[in-house]
């Protein structure tokens, strides 16, 4: 694998699934891959399971590991030919460049601005990176993408699944602040190359972009669209139309007992409490959303396996 920025960089996602779920049993098979090589993770943006799963995950496979918060090192600009007399000090140019002295694999966290779709669609953080380094580049979450969490979410599907081809909805779910659309869409892409029964839920207003959910059905009946599910991930996400607005925080969106029934509850977290799921989803037995996080080491480990095969 010459780079993992969206899940269509999985050659066959079935294989890779159950490649993965060897690894969960023998995580130290491949102790020796990565050894004398470094992995360097830049986030521009918070996080806790992406980047410990992921440290974990090179570590189990020999590596080593630099992390640098983006915002604790200089101003980037991504605009080519652009005077740069403003905030900016170093262009992508020099910086991809100089980190990839540094490492064998660079892995980038970057969200978008949910302000100007045409600039977020384009990727321009990642694709960056992609352009001006000399080393693979991995997607921990970029404008548009988390291919990580997505390849996370089918393995644990996989491992919970009691019926060849399951019932999966994706719904929406209310949240005080802006989110991006990225974990909704690697998750539809990743259920458009599984055996399961896939629809979405939501309400008006909260369609993703069409060119990604193209003949997937959608119901903006939440109630009707969980009958007889046997997994129900859920997550918050901005209007795609009204680029980025919160258009309503309908509590009556929120996942309750009552509606999850006997289906397992998916999350990538982190969750609200209570906002989007309430208490008693999230301790009773239904709640899967540990091993999912779990999850994440094995997704990044099998990646970044991939990876290490073709340097
Ligand atoms: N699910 C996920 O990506 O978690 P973090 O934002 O904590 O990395």
């Amino acid at each position: 694998m010459k780079k993992y920025i969206s899940i269509y960089d999985i050659e066959n996602v079935t294989e890779t699934i159950q490649e993965a779920l060897i690894l969960k049993k023998n995580p130290y098979n491949y102790s020796d891959i990565g050894k004398n090589k470094t992995l360097v993770m830049l986030f521009f943006n918070a996080s806790l399971r992406t980047r410990l799963s992921t440290e974990k995950a090179a570590k189990n496979l020999g590596m080593q590991v630099t992390t640098l918060n983006v915002t604790d090192a200089w101003n980037l600009e991504f605009e080519n030919g652009i005077t740069m007399n403003l905030n900016a000090a170093e262009h992508i140019k020099e910086a991809a460049l100089v980190i990839s002295q540094y490492a064998d694999i660079i892995a980038v966290r970057a969200f978008p601005s949910l302000i100007d779709k045409e600039k977020d669609e384009s990727e321009y953080v990642i694709q960056s990176f992609v352009k001006y380094a000399t080393v693979p580049v991995i997607n921990m979450e970029s404008a548009t993408k988390h291919p990580l969490q997505a390849l996370a979410d089918a393995i644990t599907i996989e491992e919970l699944k009691t019926i060849e081809k399951p019932k999966v909805v994706l719904s929406w779910a209310p949240h005080p602040k802006a989110l991006p659309q990225a974990v909704a869409n690697s998750f539809v892409k990743m259920m458009q190359k599984l055996n399961v029964d896939f629809s979405i839920t939501h309400p008006k207003g909260y369609e993703l972009n069409s060119e990604i959910t193209k003949n997937i059905p959608i119901c903006y009946n939440q109630k009707e669209a969980l009958k007889n599910a046997d997994f129900v991930y859920v997550k918050n996400w901005s209007s795609y139309e009204s680029y980025g607005k919160v258009l309503h925080q309908d509590s009556n969106w929120m996942i309750t007992k009552e509606k999850l029934n006997t289906a397992k509850f998916m999350h990538c977290l982190p969750v609200r409490r209570n906002v989007v799921v309430e208490d008693a989803v999230l301790d009773g037995e239904h709640s899967v959303v540990i091993q999912q996080a779990h999850n994440r080491v094995f997704s990044a480990q099998i990646i970044l396996k991939k990876v290490l095969e073709n340097l």
